[in-house]
């Protein structure tokens, strides 16, 4: 029998061409372009397949799994299109001995490139001025029009130093910005040095920084970790960037900062509950929102889609998949 591959939806042809040209394997892909599978019609389908490329999208929740773990053939690997792997219950895997693998490492650079993109947009107003101008406002220039926040000289509040974090404060270097970062560990003393940054805890960051941007994985351990208290602590000058995961951030609270000018303005990507956004939040003129694009660029989705197909591939060869989640 060959092994059945199912592809929750359409991914760049860079990883279904692989899976395609994979022997002994068939594949299944969600016929509907741009159609989400809901839970329901998701685990009616697991059940006849070894292997599931997923997107963050998806729930891969104890039920899904249980039902794919009872198939025929036994559901053997879930593999995300993603970095992030908060979607999917992995003890559930783990107690049905399901694997889970992730796409690490090749999103690091469009991730910290749009961090990047919203720092400016939202300490110089783009989006604002982009309005403004095509309203029919721009009489001429102004000494006061649309003010904005420099960058060189800031302080940029780092909240978690992996691979995209230490992204992020390379290119800030390039703006004359000083890092101060929260991590499990400090960087070794040169590679500090090389990032103008230094490590301290958040209780120190929170009100250091001009600009805090979020690069942590969503646990039970960072679940509102920017709250009513925490957002409290902040300077009423700084920014709130995320292009990490929504829930991170205690929404109602973010909008109550900013709705009392305890907070200049925030740029976000990802939301508590996506796709749905506060309305409060699409009210505000301080506020950038981009609808989770940090990966969104050809290369790295080509690259996220080849990286998912081959950790089945390597599974499907009998070998280890490079990107086993532990
Ligand atoms: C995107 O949000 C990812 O986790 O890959």
């Amino acid at each position: 029998m060959p092994a059945r591959i199912l592809v929750t939806q359409h991914i760049p042809d860079e990883g279904l061409a692989l899976l395609r040209g994979a022997r002994d394997a068939s594949l299944e892909i969600n016929p509907t372009p741009g159609a989400i599978w809901t839970p329901e019609e998701l685990r009616a389908r697991v059940p006849d397949h070894d292997y599931l490329l997923c997107l963050l999208t998806d729930q891969i929740d104890a039920a899904l799994l249980e039902a794919g773990a009872h198939g025929s053939p036994p559901l053997r690997l879930v593999a995300n299109m993603a970095v992030g792997y908060n979607n999917i219950d992995l003890e559930a895997a783990r107690r049905l001995g399901i694997l889970v693998t992730n796409t690490p490492g090749v999103l690091t650079d469009a991730t910290a490139d749009l961090t990047f993109a919203l720092l400016l947009a939202v300490a110089r107003r783009i989006p604002e001025a982009d309005r403004f101008t095509r309203a029919g406002r721009f009489h001429g220039w102004q000494p006061l029009l649309l003010l904005g926040t420099e960058l060189s000289d800031k302080t940029l509040g780092i909240v978690g130093m992996g691979r995209i974090g230490r992204a992020v404060a390379r290119r800030a270097q390039g703006f004359g910005m000083r890092i101060l970062y929260t991590a499990r560990h400090a960087l070794p003393a040169e590679e500090e040095r090389a990032l103008n940054a230094s490590f301290a805890s958040l209780e120190d960051v929170l009100p250091r920084a001009d600009f805090l941007s979020l690069h942590v994985p969503y646990n039970p351990q960072t679940h509102h970790l920017l709250n009513a208290e925490t957002l409290e602590r902040m300077k009423p000058e700084a920014y709130l960037i995320n292009t990490a995961r929504g829930p991170i951030v205690d929404e109602a609270a973010l909008v109550a900062a900013l709705q009392a000018g305890r907070l200049r303005g925030a740029a976000l990507d990802v939301f508590e509950d996506e796709p749905r956004i506060h309305p409060a939040l699409l009210q505000m003129e301080q506020v950038v929102l981009a609808p989770h694009i940090g990966s969104a660029t050809y290369e790295t989705r080509a690259r996220m889609a080849t990286t998912a197909a081959a950790n089945i591939l390597a599974h499907l060869r009998g070998e280890t998949p490079p990107n086993l989640v532990p």
